[in-house]
């Protein structure tokens, strides 16, 4: 397994290199990324090339058992190329520029930009694409991060029509799809066609889906580029990869991993300014959204984080014991490699206080120890651990479509995409049952419960699919907001939820969006959540059973008494709807029952305990992670003796698990 570290050497002395190598060995490490961010080094001026530097690195690497996974440097353009060619920069909906003076200032529909792109890909890849030392390549940084997904320039609005022109064909159909009789917005010419910069009102939303579609096809295309290039050059046995980051970008992470050999990710739990970490369960959502990019393929964390991080301001420190917990939540998941950001804080730029391994002073402290602790003890179960199956019995829907649609129109003040979707997560990630993240080109057969969240944006091919899994006897959780929008982004003209009415057996004749501070109330009135009540947030769907039994009724308003969550019985399965943003308290319950019902293996645990299963009959791993920081909990483990291959202690029954701990134990065959 590859355990490793980021590292910049042109940020330091190459008298130190040396230092830091040794020191790396102590650790452990096998694996180094480096030379994302080296492109001024590497051509100090237009078509001079300079890989001095990095020989050098990668020479003493390579003497020294290391191996070196190398960044093309494309997400920082130097100086002496804006200067020269401003037409690169991005522009933002207001029409800025955006300057030169950190990075990602580059827009992907540049051509200029494509073309430099293309060359220092091909220099690296010739330079290095036969070097023994070299493993594989991460393509960029992040695309799309930190605002850069979309560019709203001229060159960017040319090349928008065009792709229209791909996608419509004439603009007869292009008004009509897109209803442009609205307002006066009939095309006649396509360059009459815009990039939705700054109006005083809002945008047509069919037009703002498109131009999302439209920049995260531009993304997977300038990937494609330097994919292509890399491969011209480089031996079969060097992967490529890239590292994203899934915060509901233009971004199409599923298309663009079919032209990688695997996808990374950049896990940062918790970052400048957040005073606590994100929950586990979000931490777990990211990762199930890695292992599903690629369909269950395994993947790297290219960064992980081992340090306090921020620019300006600083987050939260972890705590001892974070290290090994989020490296084991990771594994547990599906990553098959950690790479920890940064080996040591850099002393100047825009990152100084972006904590890693080492601190400033660059002297191995407790962080050190922690990270060269999960190192032996991956060295003994490492492997095998990550090979083992992950079969999950419950898939979860996420289609980033339909995220941009929801960011087009959130339609209640208080709607946030990521938390509406863990509202409908966390009650299996609370239950420790398996979840994968899945979209419409996903087969559902094989899972025995598919969560839908907020399926507002629908696609016909995954409707059919969810009526043919609940006609087979598969269990559908819907929830509010479902069916209203076809893939234009166009409302239905049926009644609601549009297509999957006679699924989930109901009608939505109204609705209410609710704003912060509004909250309607409900209450359980069948089932296992009768009795129970819970706040109802967000967004009120007024449920008319059609043939659905009824579970929980609101409390308050004109509409008290009017069904809030169904249950459907439809051919051998089973339809549940949930009209709105309710409480946890009320949705585990009820998850609780839909996960009995349908054969979901779950394993209760104390709240913050996440405990994960993996393997076979013959080789079975149980990772326990407390995510509290300030309380042990008892975990009552599943049948078995289970045995900690570090310390070759047996646990059955109860155990106990500190305060941040994490373990990772063998089922005793
Ligand atoms: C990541 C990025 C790194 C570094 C890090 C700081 O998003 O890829 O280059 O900026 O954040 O925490």
């Amino acid at each position: 397994m590859y355990i490793g570290v980021d590292y910049y050497p042109e940020q330091w002395p190459k008298t130190r290199w040396s230092e830091d190598v040794r020191m790396m060995k102590e650790l452990g490490i096998n694996v180094v990324r480096i030379a994302e961010f080296g492109w001024s080094l590497m051509e100090p001026e237009e078509g001079k090339y300079d890989f001095s530097l990095y020989d050098e690195a990668i020479d003493l690497f390579h003497k020294n058992g290391i191996d070196v996974v190398l960044g093309t440097p494309t997400a920082t353009p130097p100086a002496w190329m804006v200067k020269k060619y401003p037409e690169i920069l991005p522009v933002d909906e207001n029409g800025v520029t955006i300057s030169f003076g950190a990075r990602r200032h580059y827009t992907v529909n540049s051509a200029t930009y494509q073309e430099f792109s293309r060359k220092i890909t091909a220099e690296m890849a010739k330079r290095y694409g036969s070097h023994t030392a070299v493993i594989g390549w991460q393509t960029d940084n992040e695309y799309g991060h930190e605002k850069s997904d979309r560019s709203y320039g001229d060159e960017d609005r040319a090349r928008f029509q065009d792709w229209l022109k791909e996608e419509y064909g004439t603009l007869e159909k292009l008004n009509e799809t897109w209803g442009t009789v609205f307002w006066s917005q009939t095309y006649t010419e396509w360059d009459q066609i815009p990039v939705p910069r700054k109006v005083y009102q809002e945008h047509n939303p069919s037009l703002l889906l498109d131009f999302d579609r439209f920049c995260a096809e531009a993304y997977n295309r300038y990937n494609r580029l330097q994919v292509d290039e890399l491969k011209k050059h480089i031996e079969e046995r060097q992967f490529i990869t890239h590292n994203f980051v899934y915060t509901g970008l233009a971004l199409n992470q599923k298309e663009m991993a079919k032209d990688l050999d695997f996808i990374s990710f950049d896990n940062y739990p918790v970052w400048g300014g957040l005073p606590e970490p994100i929950t586990p369960a979000n931490i777990a959502r990211q990762h199930d959204l890695c292992r599903g990019t690629k369909s269950g393929k395994g993947y790297w964390v290219m960064e992980e984080l081992s340090g306090a991080q921020g620019w300006g301001r600083i987050g939260y420190l972890p705590r001892p014991g974070h290290i090994q917990l989020w490296t084991y939540q990771a594994i547990s998941r599906g990553a098959e490699a950690i790479v920890y950001f940064r080996w040591r804080a850099a002393r100047f730029g825009t990152e100084e206080f972006c904590h890693g391994i080492l601190d400033h002073d660059g002297k191995p402290k407790r962080k050190f120890e922690e990270v060269k602790r999960v190192i032996d003890n991956m060295k003994v179960f490492g492997d095998e651990w990550i090979e083992s199956d992950y079969k999950a019995d419950v898939a979860v829907y996420h289609d980033p479509e339909n995220d941009w649609a929801w960011q087009i129109q959130p339609q209640s003040e208080v709607f946030n995409y990521v938390d509406e979707f863990l509202r409908f997560y966390e009650p299996a990630h609370a239950m420790n049952a398996k979840t994968d993240i899945i979209s419409d080109v996903e087969e559902l057969d094989g899972y025995k419960v598919v969560v839908v969240p907020v399926y507002f944006l629908t696609k016909n091919g995954f409707t059919d699919k969810l009526k043919q899994f609940a006609a087979a006897g598969g269990t559908v959780v819907l929830t509010y907001r479902s069916g209203v929008k076809d893939r234009f982004n166009v409302v239905t003209d049926q009644t609601l939820p549009g297509d999957l009415s006679e699924l989930a057996g109901i009608e939505v004749n109204e609705y209410e969006s609710l704003q912060s501070g509004q909250i309607n109330r409900v209450e359980g009135t069948a089932g296992p959540i009768e009795g129970m009540t819970s706040d109802a947030a967000v967004w009120c769907d007024l449920i008319d059973p059609a043939g659905a039994e009824v579970l929980a009724e609101y409390s308050d308003t004109f509409y008290s008494g009017t069904a809030a969550i169904t249950k459907n019985r439809t051919g051998k399965g089973t339809v549940y709807y949930i009209g709105s943003g309710l409480d946890q308290e009320i949705l585990r319950p009820l998850y609780r029952e839909i996960f009995a019902q349908s054969g979901v293996p779950v394993l209760e645990t104390p709240e913050g305990v996440e405990v994960l299963r993996r393997g076979d009959r013959e080789t079975e791993f149980l990772s326990v992670l407390n995510h509290n920081t300030d309380s042990a909990y008892t975990v009552e483990l599943p049948e078995g003796e289970w045995k900690d291959p570090v310390t070759e202690e047996v646990y059955q029954g109860p155990m106990e698990v500190g305060a941040l701990g994490s373990i990772v134990l063998r089922k005793k065959s």
